[in-house]
């Protein structure tokens, strides 16, 4: 029997493997491990909150309205209210994917489905590359910096055919937060015919008097989509839904590549009550700035190189070979991010997870480190 061999699979073969943080399952089940202790994938380990569960629990129960036997609201209606009203925007400036990761995969398809390409600075999540890249999109990748943004790298990138361009705020693994004059400088600076991505997936975490929001610009510029996500601050990476602020324009154009019912009911009525609730999200600002200090602290100790600036997460620089130090560490119970793929070889990322999950991050990479950081 011949072999299936399906249409464009060089394409497909090019398209670079997304390789998600290892589940706490998995490693238990491959290394009989009783504890494991993640810290791969910037989940918020002090939530979902009481009220979002008990809100889940309502809603599993049912009733004429609402249950799990129905098809939630398609467009997500009351969710998009909520997040409008706490935004300060209407709820045509809102559209919800499931997890942002879809709508940056929406937008890949919509700007180039006729072809086009898309600027990328190195070292950035690697969803724009293999979004881009799936729907036949090149990647324009710009050299960048471990510790600020290169927005002269950015717009020199950019060529005739150019529709997108990703920037990360902060930048995922590096944590390099743009700020207000590098955001400015791009939302001024890209052609019209440009959609500028500002990905906000940990923008809550920073304080936010000082933080450079980018929804400040959706007023100057209609090429220009904001994305946040429930995963991280809000403690809801298990029930994927993210959402996108943009102009209505903009997003009434991603709704023709949106699927029917890609949030679902829970996921709706779990973020309404996570957006609204600013007091967890202050609490877990306060315990990310507390682990934050404490890890460069320890991480002095070791002699270790340490960068990031924004996010719940860090990076450690190391002797050893990422791929290496991320093994040892599984055998140890714990996982990390090894950094690899990013260009990073030497480094991985650590996200700030709770005070006991540090120490025993400690006590497994502390031996390991001191080989030589
Ligand atoms: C920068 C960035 N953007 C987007 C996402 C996607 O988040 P989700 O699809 O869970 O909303 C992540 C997740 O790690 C991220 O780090």
């Amino acid at each position: 029997m011949p072999a299936v061999k399906p249409f464009a699979t060089d394409h497909l073969r090019r398209i670079p493997l997304y390789i998600p943080g290892k589940p706490i399952q998995e490693v238990r089940r491959e290394l009989g491990l009783d504890r494991v202790v993640k810290l791969a994938s910037n989940e918020n380990p002090w939530g979902p909150t009481e009220a979002v569960k008990a809100r889940l629990a309502r809603a599993i129960a049912g009733t004429e309205d609402e249950g799990l036997g129905l098809y939630p609201v398609s467009d997500g209606y009351y969710l998009r209210q909520a997040i409008a009203r706490r935004r300060g925007l209407s709820i045509e400036n809102v559209l919800l994917g499931n997890g942002s990761s879809e709508i940056i995969e929406m937008m890949a398809k919509a700007a180039l489905l006729d072809g086009g390409s898309a600027v990328i600075p190195q070292h950035s999540f690697a969803i724009y590359g293999i979004a881009t890249q799936t729907v036949g999109g090149r990647v324009l990748e710009t050299r960048a910096d471990l510790h600020e943004t290169s927005v002269d790298a950015i717009l020199a990138a950019v060529q005739s055919d150019t529709r997108l361009v990703f920037l990360g705020n902060p930048n995922n693994p590096t944590g390099v937060l743009p700020g207000r004059r590098a955001l400015e400088r791009l939302v001024k600076g890209l052609r019209d015919d440009i959609v500028l991505v500002v990905d906000q997936a940990y923008a809550e975490y920073e304080d936010p008097e000082g933080y450079a929001d980018a929804t400040a610009f959706l007023r100057e510029r209609e090429g220009l989509l904001v994305l946040h996500t429930f995963s991280k601050i809000h403690a809801l990476a298990g029930l994927r839904v993210g959402y996108g602020l943009g102009s209505p324009d903009l997003l009434q154009l991603l709704e023709r590549v949106r699927s029917p019912f890609n949030t679902n009911h829970l996921a709706q009525v779990a973020a309404e009550i996570a957006v609204q609730d600013q007091a967890f999200e202050a609490f877990s600002r306060g315990k990310n700035r507390e682990g934050r200090q404490a890890f460069i602290a320890e991480a002095r100790k070791h002699r270790c190189q340490v960068s990031g600036q924004g996010g719940n997460f860090l990076m450690l620089e190391s002797a050893l070979p990422a791929q290496d130090l991320f093994q040892e560490l599984l055998r140890r119970g714990v996982i990390v991010r090894p950094m690899q793929g990013y260009g990073l070889p030497n480094h991985v990322r650590v996200t700030l997870g709770k005070p006991e999950d540090m120490d025993a991050f400690w006590r497994a990479a502390g031996p390991l480190l001191d080989c030589g950081c």
